[in-house]
């Protein structure tokens, strides 16, 4: 789809649909509402007193101007309440009305800035939000299945001359940040018979060569000499060949800091010999969201061209059983030397962390930023809507959290208490892979902290989030992408501030 902003007359405008908004009990419409309401003697007005259009979040209202409008339909979206709303609500209404209209075969849809007017958003956030949101709201993984509708060829961005170019910006970087995501969805989308870790890898160099990002990839012969046991012992059980993959990008290339971005790349987790139950076991292809969200936030950030230096990892495997594999009291040693005993082989994640983790500390990476779909434990904990943040260093947490808050990805911080650390303690090794029944979440993140020395580092669990059953806003059905907005907008904050001060 085409996104671009023109300068016009809303009442004159010509397209299939024209999209016009509402805040939740407003009895008069006003702006650009008021003037389509006008066109259409009333129509807008008269529904609201039918209590038909209320303005709640998620409705879309289809009007057939029937000659009054040059616009075949107009459709007016609901914003919410006006005290809730936010750039956010902005997307999610991109999402939805997006969704409608495309399911009413619109070729061409023009739609108003929303929140620019009186929900006084600046409008080329209202531009970037309203890209991101229909671009994100809209995709669908088409490569198995074709779709019933055609899609929406055009989208129009009404603003006026004062706004045009701010306007254009919004759309540009809303598409980098939509596009981005949508590469981490295609990724986690793609089934685990193809979406193997040779294929990550060839998709990193494949990432590399367009934005000019350095590509580096560690096999297992690599992998020996640099100590990285606990992933290769991951990996054993599988046919799938490991792979620890890199991205570079050097946007500062004067400065010596350069961030880390790692991200759990298991392509499918059937738990290993600690097997999962069958029912559901497919949901675990998307267990490498993590690191397809780290390659494509690479993506974005080249694209942005941000003055930072960042460096992607990936360690990805596949956790399967067999006569190789893994097995429960097993004990791997980690490249930083801990030893680990292995109490489950589905606790696999934070086992593969432990290598990237300790390179990435080798490679004098800071701060460091890891996600991963890591405990069942976290979605219990905080659902589906709240990724869970935990941090050693509060200064890199908030600007993570100030960064989500852009995005509207949404991230809550979990306690990471010493007192803990005591579920983790082996006889018979420095450390053992799982704790009790309790606190799973922040038992695992307390694993990763034994790999990381002292650099500021944030970890966040995305277990609830990878994924959506539903269909809602600018998020569809499967892979959410979640995390990719978020990191490239935190790349965009620490190189704003010449890193973390
Ligand atoms: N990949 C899973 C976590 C997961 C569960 C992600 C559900 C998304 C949805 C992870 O490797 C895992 O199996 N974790 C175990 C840890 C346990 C063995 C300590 C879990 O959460 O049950
Ligand atoms: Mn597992
Ligand atoms: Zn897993």
């Amino acid at each position: 789809m085409e996104i671009k902003a023109v300068i016009g007359d809303i009442t004159q405008i010509e397209a299939d649909a024209l999209v016009v908004n509402l805040f939740e009990e407003t009895k008069q419409p006003d702006g650009a509402t008021a003037a389509v309401d006008k066109a259409l003697d009333g129509a807008v007005s008269q529904l609201i007193n039918q209590g038909e259009v209320k303005g709640k979040p998620g409705e879309v209202t289809i009007i057939h101007t029937l000659g009054k409008l040059p616009a075949r339909i107009v459709a007016v979206a609901g914003l919410g309440k006006r005290e809730d709303f936010n750039l956010d609500k902005v997307r999610r209404v991109a999402g939805d009305f997006s969704r409608s209209l495309r399911k009413l075969n619109c070729h061409k849809v023009a739609t108003i800035l929303h929140g620019a007017g009186t929900g006084s958003i600046e409008p080329q956030d209202s531009a970037k939000a309203i890209t991101e949101g229909s671009l994100l709201g809209l995709y669908n993984f088409t490569r198995y299945k074709k779709p019933e509708y055609k899609e929406i060829a055009q989208m129009l961005i009404i603003a006026d001359s004062t706004q045009h170019s701010a306007v254009s910006h919004g759309i540009e970087n809303g598409k980098i940040m939509a596009e981005a995501t949508a590469t981490a969805r295609d990724m986690v989308n793609e089934p685990a018979n193809q979406m193997t870790p040779t294929r990550m890898a060839e998709i990193a160099k494949e990432i590399a060569t367009k934005y000019n990002l350095e590509f580096k990839v560690f096999d297992s012969r690599d992998m020996k000499p640099m100590g990285m046991g606990a992933l290769l012992g991951v990996a054993s059980g599988s046919s799938q060949p490991p792979k620890l993959i890199t991205l570079g990008y050097k946007g500062n290339p004067d400065s010596q800091d350069t961030a880390g971005f790692l991200g759990k790349g298991v392509t499918f987790d059937s738990g290993g010999i600690s097997i999962k139950p069958s029912n559901g076991m497919g949901e675990m292809k998307d267990d490498m969201a993590g690191g397809a969200t780290v390659m494509a936030a690479l993506a974005a950030i080249a694209q942005l061209k941000l003055k930072i230096n960042v460096t992607a990892i990936i360690p990805a495997v596949e956790n399967l059983p067999s006569g190789n594999a893994l097995k429960p009291g097993d004990i791997l040693t980690a490249m930083n030397g801990k030893t680990i005993e292995i109490i489950s082989t589905d606790a696999e994640g934070r086992l593969i962390l432990a290598d990237a983790l300790s390179y990435a500390v080798k490679q004098k990476l800071s701060p460091l930023v890891d996600l991963a779909t890591l405990t069942g434990a976290c979605r219990v904990a905080l659902g589906t809507g709240y990724s869970g943040l935990f941090s050693n260093n509060q200064q890199l947490a908030n600007e993570v959290i100030k960064a989500a808050d852009k995005t509207g990805e949404k991230l809550w911080q979990m306690p990471l208490p010493e007192e803990y650390k005591e579920q983790n303690k082996s006889v018979i090794a420095d450390i053992k892979n799982t704790g009790n029944r309790y606190g799973g979440a922040i038992t695992a993140a307390l694993f990763l902290a034994e790999f990381i020395a002292d650099t500021p580092w944030v970890h966040i669990d995305i277990a609830g989030t990878a994924s959506s059953d539903k269909e809602s806003g600018y998020i569809v059905k499967g892979a959410t992408g979640t995390g990719v907005r978020t990191l490239a907008e935190l790349a965009l904050l620490l190189a704003k501030q010449g890193g973390l001060v």
